[in-house]
């Protein structure tokens, strides 16, 4: 499978994965290390999205999207794979087909737009993030998570074993970017301010180690402690909120 980025090239890659994507997520392993991600992800969205309207991007199967419907006053999706959206859909989750780079809404639609785990498949980041900007209304919320290549993650997956992430997925077939919390501003729209940020998979090696029940309670511990401290610029994801600039 070719790992351009291209919408082509990501919904082949999702289509192929959305049938082992759950494998070891959501009900099929509580407690574990996709559990716990989506847990800290949708969190940080629950401060700037409670009550509000939330459009998350690239919400695959609706994990994290589900949990933002539980506290947002409206919650949607797009995502490009319809074989992801299947499953989101399945969930009565409210989505559609498209492409973060071309977002199918109109301007000011929605106060917060969230992305997890879907920038760093992008090659057009920037586009994406302009896109996410010009959807939310002034002084609205742009919540976008990056792989972080100063991260023990990045590390590993750098150095340690090849390991398929799934059945069906094996990530060196999806384009992949790493974006650092230093480069930011390099990429950030010109019309948001930095004013919020996270780091997730901090100290957690491998989510492999995590189908320990001990490990999983003590990462757990650990990167909930750790998350909004100052070594949250060390997450294997880190997550920004840019607040778009009232006057834009
Ligand atoms: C790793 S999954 C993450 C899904 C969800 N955000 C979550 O956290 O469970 C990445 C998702 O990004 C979607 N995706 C990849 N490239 C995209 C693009 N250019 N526009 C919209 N969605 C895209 C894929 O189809 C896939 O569903």
């Amino acid at each position: 499978m070719d790992a351009t980025g291209s919408k082509d090239d990501n919904r082949a890659y999702y289509d192929a994965f959305s049938h082992g994507y759950e494998r070891y997520r959501g009900d099929n392993d509580p407690g574990g290390y996709h559990e716990m991600l989506d847990e800290l992800e949708s969190e940080f969205v629950e401060r700037w999205g409670r009550g509000r309207d939330v459009l998350e991007v690239g919400c695959g199967t609706g994990l994290v999207l589900s949990r933002i419907a539980s506290f947002a006053r409206s919650a949607r999706g797009i995502d490009l794979s319809p074989g992801m959206l299947e499953k989101a859909r399945g969930r009565g989750l409210d989505v559609v087909e498209g492409s973060a780079t071309d977002l199918p809404f109109s301007d000011a639609s929605f106060d917060v737009a969230c992305s997890f785990k879907v920038l760093a498949h992008v090659p057009e980041v920037g586009t994406a993030l302009r896109e996410m900007t010009r959807v939310v209304r002034p002084g609205g919320i742009v919540i976008a998570e990056f792989y972080n290549p100063y991260s023990l993650r990045a590390a590993i997956k750098r150095f340690g074993p090849a390991r398929p992430i799934a059945d069906g997925a094996d990530e060196s077939h999806v384009y992949t970017r790493y974006d650092s919390p230093f480069s930011i501003r390099d990429i950030a729209p010109s019309d948001t301010e930095l004013v919020d940020s996270r780091g997730v998979r901090i100290v957690t090696p491998t989510a492999h180690l995590m189908r320990t029940p001990m490990a999983a309670r003590l990462f757990r511990f650990a990167e909930r402690r750790l998350c909004d401290s100052p070594l949250r610029v060390f997450g294997g994801f880190w997550i920004a909120a840019l607040r778009k600039k009232a006057s834009a």
